[in-house]
């Protein structure tokens, strides 16, 4: 029960106390919570006079919602596209290095990997095009290797999505090769039996995507449990827009989902940092969106609970570009898969600028202020300025340095081998064997794994 306000929490109208002639009261718990999910409002409640307007709005957006979402599987939609790309070339990146790697040490290594789609949809839209879990099929059967070491789970809660599933994956040409026929379950993520599957030590190398409607159904502990065991990494798609609406509703049932997503103490840390946040507009919206992203990432990094744990993000505007729609955030502990991903996330990116973040944006003109905030311009110079203060003092190779650095930025490695070079033509570095000495590529010298840089002291580069 609301204790007696003044004023409306929502539209500020005057509120009377409860009269007989006096009715301006405030919409029930239920519809207080129903227009704090299905609108962008967050508020304690609603008066009459603002509330059956939020409700009709609410009941409108919810219909909306219901609209896409039965509609989703019709005709792929752009982002659709680039998230199924990213994940697809990822897999096959990954699968690649991890094949080598049992095929060279077969004692050391189970002969199987997994990759498992928690939310894989029905296979295929409604106008034949193949949509994730088709996708990795295709690629694993089209790949000799692949055909014997990759094992496909997919799992889908809906059971009439979850048949279509089954359909397609059981009729699609060349199953009968695969040394692992695909496992195809009908559970419901956030359920223990997900939660169990994920707990056996034993298990093998696993890539899980999850890309379910919305975010509800993504848990920070279930993509902890995962990332726990080495080879093991996630890939993971969210609506950041109906993140950033719920983050401050004091719904039961929104609070649960927010805390399985960010972690308890995180979720509460969140929204004082977005409280504290005074400026408005455009600039607002940037620091609201960073902060999300962050506490996403920082919670993955808390449960975890491992130094090495590495994450990136690709961001999706709308279609005008000027309000971001999802992230898509992987999380690793394995260098040479974060390496990886951020050539693939480059490739798919709108924005090509040197060290620039990595999204899909229809209209890349669109949002200045945005872009001056998370997207600054950071030329290479920049980098090797980064790079002087970071390593001062130290000797070492350029693969080591390489590997040291590049979780900190969005640079791409052939970023950090031409600052390094762009150091040394400056004389700010001393690398051994010296330019003339060593080979060329590209008509570049050479920073091969025998190749030393030395980063002077930044005290005694300033006196
Ligand atoms: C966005 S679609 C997945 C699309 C798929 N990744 C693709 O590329 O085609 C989300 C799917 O997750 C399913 N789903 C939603 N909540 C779920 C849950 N808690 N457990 C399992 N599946 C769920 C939905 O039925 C829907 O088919």
């Amino acid at each position: 029960m609301l204790a007696y306000l003044e004023n409306c929490p929502n539209c500020q109208t005057p509120i009377s106390q409860p009269s007989l002639f006096a009715n301006i009261g405030y919409l029930t718990p239920e519809q207080t919570s129903f227009v704090n999910e299905f609108t962008r409002a967050k508020s304690l409640s609603f008066c009459q006079a603002c509330g059956p307007k939020m409700l009709a709005k609410a009941r409108t957006n919810q219909r909306k919602r219901a609209w896409k979402s039965a509609n989703f599987f019709e005709e792929q939609k752009k982002h659709s596209l680039i998230k199924a790309t990213i994940v697809d070339h990822y897999f096959d990146g990954w699968a690649n290095i991890l094949i080598g790697h049992m095929q060279r040490y077969p004692n050391r290594f189970s002969p199987r990997l997994v990759y498992a789609d928690l939310f894989a949809g029905q296979g295929r839209y409604d106008d034949g095009q193949e949509s994730t879990p088709l996708k990795i099929l295709a690629r694993v059967i089209e790949n000799p290797k692949f055909r014997q070491y990759v094992h496909l789970v997919l799992n889908e809660k809906d059971e009439k999505t979850f048949s279509r599933l089954q359909e397609e994956v059981a009729s699609y040409p060349g199953l009968e090769t695969l040394k692992y026929r695909p496992v195809i379950t009908n559970l419901v993520v956030g359920s223990k039996e997900v939660t169990e599957l994920f707990n056996d030590t034993k298990r093998a190398p696993t890539l899980v995507f999850a890309d379910p409607w919305g975010y509800k159904g993504l848990s920070i502990d279930l993509f902890a449990s995962i990332l726990r065991k080495p080879g093991c990494e996630v890939i993971f798609f969210f609506n950041y827009n109906r993140i950033n609406a719920a983050i401050h509703h004091s719904d039961k049932s929104l609070r649960k989902t927010m805390e399985l997503l960010f972690g308890e103490k995180r979720t509460e840390l969140l929204r004082q940092e977005l409280d504290a946040i005074t400026d408005q507009g455009q600039i607002r919206s940037a620091k609201r969106e960073k902060a999300i992203v962050n506490a996403v990432e920082q919670a993955l990094k808390e449960s975890v609970g491992a130094s090495n744990l590495y994450t990136i993000d690709f961001r999706f505007r709308d279609e005008h570009g000027s309000r971001t729609t999802h992230h898509l955030i992987f999380a690793t502990t394995d260098k040479r898969g974060y390496a990886l991903m951020k050539e693939i996330m480059a490739g798919q990116s709108t924005s090509a600028g040197t060290g620039q973040l990595f999204e899909h944006n229809p209209n890349p003109g669109c949002g200045p202020v945005q872009q001056l905030l998370i997207q600054e311009p950071r030329p290479l110079e920049i980098l090797a300025k980064q790079l002087q203060s970071f390593f001062a003092g130290k000797e070492l190779t350029y693969p080591d340095l390489h590997n040291q650095h590049q979780f900190t930025t969005k640079y791409l490695e052939k970023d950090y081998r031409k600052a390094v070079l762009l150091l040394e033509e400056q004389g700010l570095i001393t690398v051994t064997p010296s330019r003339p000495l060593r080979p060329k590529r590209l008509g570049q010298p050479t920073l091969g794994e025998r190749v030393l840089i030395k980063f002077p002291n930044l005290a005694s580069n300033s006196s």
